[in-house]
């Protein structure tokens, strides 16, 4: 059974790359979360990161910091999404945002499958288009981003 209580001191990371790995980092140090969570679909990425995490926890408030199942999203209070592909030899920037928009479409679907409450807070390249991905894909009624990178994919 999920459990659905809503946890908004827990933050699942999407992408356990630079970005998420860093914020992690990051956020851990604040003692302003109980849970850290990262999901990747790398796997062994997401277990050095943690491992990473875990052997500096000596220094951190306390916090629980482990690697993400989807059924994180079920209560998690934030949800920050990192997660993307690089651009290949050759490839334009549209191609590219076709499929980093595919990824964030799917990552979208497993947090609605998971009735999630979370707030989804969208990091990925280009981010503008991407977070409009995100919110129409979640039939969200609004949405905000951090930057506005669009006129690079141009
Ligand atoms: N908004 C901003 O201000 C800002 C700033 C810096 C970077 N970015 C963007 O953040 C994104 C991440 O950058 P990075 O340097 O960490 O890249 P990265 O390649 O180091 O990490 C991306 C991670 O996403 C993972 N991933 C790919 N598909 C996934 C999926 N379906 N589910 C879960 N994980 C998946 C990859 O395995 C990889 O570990 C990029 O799109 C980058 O352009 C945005």
């Amino acid at each position: 059974m999920k459990n659905k209580v809503w946890n908004p001191r827990k933050v699942v990371i999407v992408g356990a790359g630079d970005v998420g790995s860093t914020f992690a980092y990051t956020l851990v140090q604040r003692g302003i979360v109980d849970e850290i969570t990262l999901l990747d679909v790398n796997e062994e990425l997401v277990q050095g990161q943690v491992l990473d995490l875990a052997h500096g926890q000596f220094f951190f408030p306390a916090i629980k910091i482990y690697a993400a199942t989807k059924a994180d999203y079920v209560n998690a209070g934030v949800i920050v999404i990192t997660a993307g592909t690089k651009q290949r030899p050759g490839e334009t920037r549209l191609d590219l945002l076709q499929r980093n928009a595919a990824i964030m479409e799917n990552i979208v679907d497993d947090i609605v499958v998971q009735d999630s409450q979370a707030v989804i807070v969208v990091v990925s390249n280009p981010v503008d288009v991407l977070t409009y991905v995100a919110q129409k894909r979640a039939k969200s009624v609004s949405y905000t981003h951090l930057t506005l990178p669009t006129k690079r994919i141009v």
